[in-house]
Formats: structure tokens, C-alpha cells, sequence
């Protein structure tokens, strides 16, 4: 806390620099690190920090930051004995396994040494055999335990590395105390007691140094799925389709609160990775088919707030506003020069206050509350957060010995600290930690990385097979971007057919139905789909669509007449699915209403009156180089549809007098230049999904079938011209043949997808 204690005065003496006279600067001399580099804040101006770096596997020693002063000086400087150097890490002291031994003996453990673990003859050994130190200061793999069956309740819980473990019976209410040696920290449970399901209460303690970080991976699987408890359990046990189906209970609420220090105790550039950190995790939420209420606040000596819980409770909120808001909030000339975080606990506690005021007892019993919290710890202001952390727990509990025994409530209320700086003050937040379910504390060096960890708490088996999944920014992989895209070609004797498609379940692909024709067999249908396992897969039939038949409309002036134009391609085998692959949202089923949000039972009229609304923008996709690319089109309804039809009759091979014959209600029309200057489909977008991204999911709205006139040349993307229309078959139109197949649950080679009613 010695920093804090400068901050009181830099921070008083601030105000007077505004007034005017007060003037100072550091020097650079003697700020070197021995085999590392540092970095400023704010050059060599006061308040100014100075953050020691070191490459991989080292650490900044003696100190990990300077702070410059008021006085001109930097704050912490080194003693003439101890030059700042970058250390190697090492890992806690595993020579505390119990009934075995450790190889090889080593007074310390650096990055990359190894160890291995034998137990005594008559125990047995759970756990890795074999460890390695990691560069982030942790063992690779698991504690190991030597352990032989004693009849005990639970099973003996080890002791991690660098711990000592107090208690070793392990029966019915025994408990187990953890404390770390030397300078460690305890990170998770320092205290677990044997429950009579044979389980441990808490999590695995572990002990970390002070430069012990969290990997990414690591706060990925435990952030994870701590935070699936929360965004899961809301559900009714409802064991549909292998429990993959996440619904909301009608009457569960869950309140997140995320507060972000943005005090000088953090570096500047900091402050957007942290926005964007925060955006991305709340996009990430919005991917699972719930609805949380919100609190955002930024903090330091103040609270600033970017949305208020209540404004999200009383619907004066959505959620893509609270995106936008989080997106472009910028820090004001407010006062940013303390850390106040027990004013941010008391702003949490106030709205939860309000929200029972206005519920009642009885409706806040049905609020979840969430606080995620991203700081340093260091505060300089307003006192420790404790009490206040107390009273949540008071209100969330509503039990007046939750201090005595785990309350009946426990999982109503989780708060997760990100602790994240050059210099962490774990002793004063790891307490602030509150919940079940997992870890709830994780050290970070640098904010960027949560984004990535964010992004992969939803690639997890559970939700990977949600529909209309999807990356919506720039990844490595072009493929997650639209993981449900496929390139279809039939290739029968001369003949070659090039479509595109879109993959509707693991086994079904939906496509045009004049991509194929009368003579085509399955053996002469391939599907371009990368899963990891083979690009091109093999199909075991395909099915058209019944009322498909291109010269049913002949004597009446349409050479070709698309209605219908819709098939489904069924594959040899399930793709994998994965980040890279998974099904597009179709219309009308209930996995649908779930991605829209709509709650209760719902229609197909609901799902097509929120996608698709007059000049609605809409996308399909055209090969370019090795991948796809963007179409963008505008599809025109009403009095516009009507416009637009019309110049279907100055397509090549329709003699017909009326749009309405060959267009008929089945057909989307887009294309033309106002008031949006649509592009053009080409000959092998055919198939192609036409679709619409609605909160980070994609559902598809139509189908590209055929075109008045033909722009392309090479293909790619190309702009339309003033005449020129495209008519893609309305998926909504066509839902009775794609449940005639999909829905049907006659057969045992597929889980059918469940339709809406009506
Ligand atoms: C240092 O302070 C001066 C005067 O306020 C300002 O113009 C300059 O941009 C600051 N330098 C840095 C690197 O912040
Ligand atoms: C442990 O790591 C240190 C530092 O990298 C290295 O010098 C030493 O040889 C390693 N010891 C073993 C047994 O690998
Ligand atoms: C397609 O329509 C034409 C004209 O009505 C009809 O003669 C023909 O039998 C139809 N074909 C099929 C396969 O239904």
C-alpha cells in the first residue's frame, strides 16, 4: 500500500498544479533494468508511471512500477545493493506431497524445469506424474496426491505447491485449513469442509508469488464456466436434445454490474482495451439465449456511469445501446486522480437497494446478481470495500447466519475480481471475492488478453452447437465468420454446377433446387465444408422441393419458373461441429425464437416481423480468391415489392404480362439503386444464404434463386444497376417442406429440429 499512501498527496497536490505554479519532472538517469525495458505512462511528468517489462519466463525486480512524484522524483527508488534486474520465475515448493517423493530435488524451480512424482508402494497416485514450471509461475497440470482408500467421506484433497495444509481426516464436517509459505499468496479456498456427498466445499487453493499471472486459457475455463452457472441455472430442467437447449425461466432476473478502474493507477492505452474488454464480454453474454440487466460503471475518486440498472429494468435500455454507449464512452474531465472502490461497491449496493424497493422482497428473491469487477486493488480513498461487501451479502442472502454457514442463497450472488496491473494488491481484493461454482479471482498482467479469453468462454461444448454462432470481427480464420457456409458443386458427365449453401444442421444443408438437375444422383453432389476433418464431404441424398418445377409456368410466358426453388443436401456424416462450423439459424424453429430472445411461446409471425422489415438490410455471400465475400441488399416489401417485381418482366425469357406470375408471394426482391444501391447476385451465389445478423447471431431470411439480368462477369461483387432485380426465395415461405425433412422424427439417423406451432 505504500503507493497509495503517495497518491494522498499527489493527489492534494494535484489540485494545486491546476492553480497554476506548481511544476515537476523525473529523470530518466539510473532507470534502467538489467535485461528488460521499462515504459512510461505519461513521460517523465508527475503521476506519471514508470512500468518495468521482462521478457517471458522473467520478472521485474525489486520493484514492478514507479510512480513519478510531485517532488520530481520517482517513488521507490532502488538501494545502491539492489540494481533492478529482470529475475527468473519460479515456481512454489512441490515438495509437499505427502506418501511419495519428487524428482529431481532442487532448492528452487525456474521456467521449464521438470518435475515427476512417484507414490509410496500401497497409494496411489491421482493427479500429474509429471509437472512442468511454467513461465507464468504456476506447475503445468495438477496437484498430485498419494492417497490409498481409507473409507473416508471425501477423498484426500492434496496440497498444492507451495502450501501447508492443516487437518488429515477427511470424514463427514472434517475441514482442511491451507496457508502458504514464505511470501505467497493464497489464491481460492483457505479453508474446505467434507460434505456427505463426498465432496469438498470451495475451490482448489493455490499459491501464487506476486508475479504469478493467470493465463488466458486458464481464466478462460474458470471465468467460463463459473459464469455459464450463472447464465445457465436460470433454465428449467428441461432435457430436450441432449440438455443443450438454455431457456430462461420466466421469472428468474439476472442483474450484472461490471465496474472498471480507470484511475491514473492504471495505465492510459488502458483504458480502451479495458472499453472494448468490457464490450466484448457483454457481447459475449448476449450470445447465450438470456437477457441480463446491466450496470456499467467506469471508476476512480468518482463513479462515472455509463448505464444504470434501472433504466435497463424500466426497458428504457437495449442492449445494443448499452453497446454503443460502452463503445464510445469517453473519460470526461472528471477527477480520475484517486481510487475510490468502495464507492463502487456502494453505487452496486444502492441500485440493488432501489431494485428491491421496487420489487419487493418476494421479486428480488428472483434476482441473480453478478458484479464483475476490473482493478489494481489499489485504492487511496474511501476505505476498504469490506462492510459494504458485507451488506450485498446481507440484502442478496437474506440470511442472517450466512457468516456462521454457507446460506441457502449462496449462488444468488457471485462477485469475480480481474486483477490486473503491473502491481496487484491481492491481500486487499481476494477477500472482496464472493460466489460458488469455481474460481472467482484471476490475476492478469494486461486487459488485452481478456478479450481473447472472452471470446472463447463461448466455444465450449455446450453452447458450440447454438445456431447462427458466429466471429463478427476479423479472426485468423475466415471461416468464423460464417461457420455455417458451404460451396456445393454437382458434377454430372459434362456438366458442372457451382452453388453455395448453408449448413441448417450437422447433417443437413439448405441450397437452390434448380442447382441440380432431373439426371443428378447423390454420388455426383459434393459439399466444400472445412470441420477439421476433410474438406469435401460426401452426401446421401438430396430432396427438392416438391412444388419445384422450372416449366410449370411455360405457356404462360416464364421460360424458367423458379417458385420453390429449394432443396436440402442430407450428408454422409455429421460435420464437426466447432468454432469453424455450425448451423445457421433457419426460421421458424424454436432454437430461432431462443437466438431472437422471444420469450414464452412464440410464432413464426413474430420471428418475420422482427427480421424483416421494409428495407431491411440483408447479406449473402460470393466465392472471392479462396474464400467469400460481402453482398449487401436491401429487401424491399409493401408498396416497394410491388415496384420492384415489375422489372422481372424485362428479364430474358419471360413473355408474361404481369410480375406476379413468375415472382410470386414466395419471392424476396432486392437489387436496384435507391435508395440503397444494392449489389448483384452472380451466377454461383445461387443457394447462397441470404441473412441477417440480429444480436450476434445469424438467421437466415431467403435463398439467392435467379435475377432479371445478368452484370457478372467474372463474378464477385458487383453493384446493381438502376433495373436490375434479384428474387431470393423467403425461407419463411417454404417452412412445411424444411419441417417435412428436418422436423421429422420418424427416423433415427438425426435429432430433428423442433419447429414453432404456428
Ligand atoms: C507532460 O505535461 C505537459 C504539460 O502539461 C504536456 O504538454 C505533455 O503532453 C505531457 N507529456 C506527456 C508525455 O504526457
Ligand atoms: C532449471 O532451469 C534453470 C534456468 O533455466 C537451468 O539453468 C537449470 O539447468 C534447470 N535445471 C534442470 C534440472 O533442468
Ligand atoms: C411441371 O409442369 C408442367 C406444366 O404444368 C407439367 O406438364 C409437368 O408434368 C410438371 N412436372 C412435374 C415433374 O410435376
Amino acid at each position: 500500500m505504500q503507493l497509495s499512501v503517495h497518491w494522498v498527496g499527489c493527489a492534494a497536490l494535484l489540485s494545486l498544479l491546476i492553480v497554476g505554479e506548481v511544476w515537476c519532472a523525473c529523470t530518466e538517469d539510473n532507470m534502467q533494468i538489467e535485461g528488460g525495458h521499462y515504459t512510461l505512462t505519461k513521460g517523465l511528468n508527475a503521476s506519471s508511471m514508470l512500468v518495468y517489462h521482462c521478457p517471458e519466463g522473467f520478472y521485474p525486480y525489486p520493484s514492478r512500477r514507479r510512480v513519478c512524484l510531485l517532488t520530481g522524483t520517482w517513488s521507490e527508488m532502488p538501494r545502491r545493493s539492489k540494481p533492478q534486474t529482470c529475475r527468473m520465475v519460479e515456481c512454489p515448493n512441490p515438495f509437499v506431497l505427502m506418501h511419495g517423493s519428487v524428482y529431481p530435488p532442487q532448492e528452487k524451480y525456474f521456467a521449464d524445469n521438470e518435475t515427476t512424482y512417484e507414490c509410496y508402494s500401497g497409494y496411489t497416485l491421482r493427479g500429474s506424474a509429471r509437472r512442468v514450471c511454467l513461465p507464468n509461475g504456476k506447475w503445468s497440470g495438477s496437484t498430485p496426491i498419494c492417497s490409498r482408500d481409507s473409507g473416508s467421506d471425501c477423498a484426500d484433497p492434496g496440497i498444492p505447491a507451495g502450501a501447508l495444509r492443516n487437518g488429515n481426516s477427511f470424514g463427514l464436517d472434517d475441514k482442511v485449513k491451507y496457508s502458504c509459505t514464505g511470501n505467497l499468496f493464497l489464491v481460492g479456498s483457505s479453508v474446505r469442509v467434507c460434505l456427505e456427498n463426498g465432496q469438498w466445499t470451495g475451490t482448489e487453493p493455490a499459491c501464487y508469488y506476486d508475479y504469478t499471472y493467470d493465463t488466458p486459457l486458464e481464466v478462460s475455463e474458470a471465468f467460463g464456466s463459473a459464469i455459464k452457472g450463472s447464465l445457465t441455472t436460470l433454465e428449467p430442467t428441461d432435457d430436450t436434445q441432449e440438455g443443450r437447449k438454455i431457456r430462461i425461466s420466466k421469472t428468474g432476473t439476472l442483474d450484472i454490474y461490471i465496474g472498471v478502474d480507470i484511475s491514473e493507477s492504471i495505465e492510459e492505452k488502458y483504458f480502451n482495451d479495458a472499453r472494448d474488454t468490457v464490450a466484448k464480454l457483454i457481447t459475449k453474454i448476449s450470445s447465450f439465449p438470456i437477457s441480463p440487466n446491466y450496470e456499467v460503471v467506469f471508476f476512480s475518486s468518482e463513479v462515472f456511469e455509463v448505464v444504470n440498472i434501472l433504466d435497463f429494468l424500466d426497458g428504457k435500455v437495449q442492449l445494443n445501446v448499452l453497446k454503443t454507449k460502452v463503445e464510445s464512452f469517453k473519460i470526461g474531465t472528471g477527477n480520475t486522480a484517486g481510487t475510490d472502490l468502495n464507492l463502487v461497491f456502494m453505487t452496486f449496493l444502492e441500485r440493488m437497494a432501489l431494485i428491491k424497493q421496487r420489487t419487493g422482497d418476494d421479486g428480488f428473491k428472483e434476482h441473480r446478481h453478478v458484479i464483475i469487477l476490473f482493478t489494481d486493488g489499489a485504492y487511496n480513498m474511501g476505505g476498504s470495500p469490506e462492510p459494504t461487501v458485507e451488506k450485498i451479502k446481507n440484502m442478496v442472502y437474506m440470511d442472517p447466519n450466512y457468516k456462521q454457514k454457507e446460506p441457502l442463497r449462496a449462488e444468488y450472488l457471485d462477485i469475480y475480481i480481474f486483477a490486473i496491473g503491473a502491481q496487484i494488491f491481492d491481500d486487499d481484493l481476494e477477500p472482496l471475492t464472493v460466489g460458488t461454482g469455481g474460481n472467482h479471482y484471476f490475476r492478469m498482467k494486461d486487459i488485452k488478453k481478456l478479450q481473447k479469453t472472452f471470446d472463447e468462454i463461448i466455444d465450449e461444448d455446450e453452447v458450440k452447437g447454438l445456431c447462427g454462432l458466429h466471429k463478427d470481427y476479423v479472426t485468423t480464420e475466415e471461416r468464423e465468420n460464417y461457420p455455417w457456409a458451404a460451396q456445393i458443386v454437382v458434377q454430372n458427365e459434362g456438366r458442372v454446377m457451382k452453388c453455395m449453401g448453408s449448413l441448417v444442421t450437422p447433417m443437413f444443408i439448405l441450397t437452390a433446387a434448380h442447382c441440380f438437375t432431373f439426371e443428378d444422383l447423390p454420388k455426383h453432389v459434393t459439399v466444400d465444408i472445412n470441420d477439421g476433418q476433410g474438406r469435401i464431404k460426401r452426401v446421401k441424398n438430396f430432396f427438392l422441393h416438391p412444388k419445384f418445377n422450372v416449366s410449370a409456368k411455360v405457356n404462360e410466358g416464364v421460360k424458367e419458373f423458379y417458385d420453390y426453388d429449394v432443396a436440402l443436401i442430407q450428408l454422409t456424416e455429421f460435420v464437426k461441429i466447432s468454432t469453424l462450423v455450425r448451423p445457421i439459424c433457419i426460421p421458424c424453429t424454436q432454437e430461432t425464437s431462443d437466438a431472437l430472445k422471444l420469450v414464452g411461446e412464440s410464432t413464426c409471425a413474430a420471428q418475420e416481423q422482427l427480421l424483416l422489415k421494409n428495407m431491411e438490410k440483408l447479406t449473402f455471400l460470393t466465392r472471392k480468391g479462396k474464400w467469400v465475400d460481402e453482398k449487401h441488399v436491401h429487401a424491399k416489401l409493401g408498396d416497394k415489392r410491388d415496384e420492384c417485381i415489375q422489372h422481372a418482366l424485362e428479364a430474358p425469357g419471360i413473355t408474361a404480362k404481369k410480375a406476379e406470375i413468375p415472382v410470386t408471394e414466395n419471392f424476396l426482391c432486392t437489387g436496384g439503386r435507391t435508395p440503397f444501391r444494392d449489389h448483384i447476385a452472380c451466377t454461383g451465389d445461387s443457394g447462397g444464404a441470404v441473412f441477417k445478423n440480429y444480436e450476434h447471431r445469424t438467421v437466415q431470411i431467403g435463398v439467392v434463386s435467379w435475377g432479371s439480368k445478368n452484370l457478372c462477369k467474372g463474378g464477385g461483387v458487383v453493384d446493381s444497376d438502376e433495373n436490375s432485380r434479384d428474387f431470393h426465395i423467403n425461407v419463411f415461405r417454404v417452412v412445411p417442406f424444411l419441417k417435412s425433412i428436418l422436423g421429422n422424427d420418424n427416423q433415427d439417423d438425426y435429432a430433428p429440429l423442433e419447429f414453432l406451432k404456428s
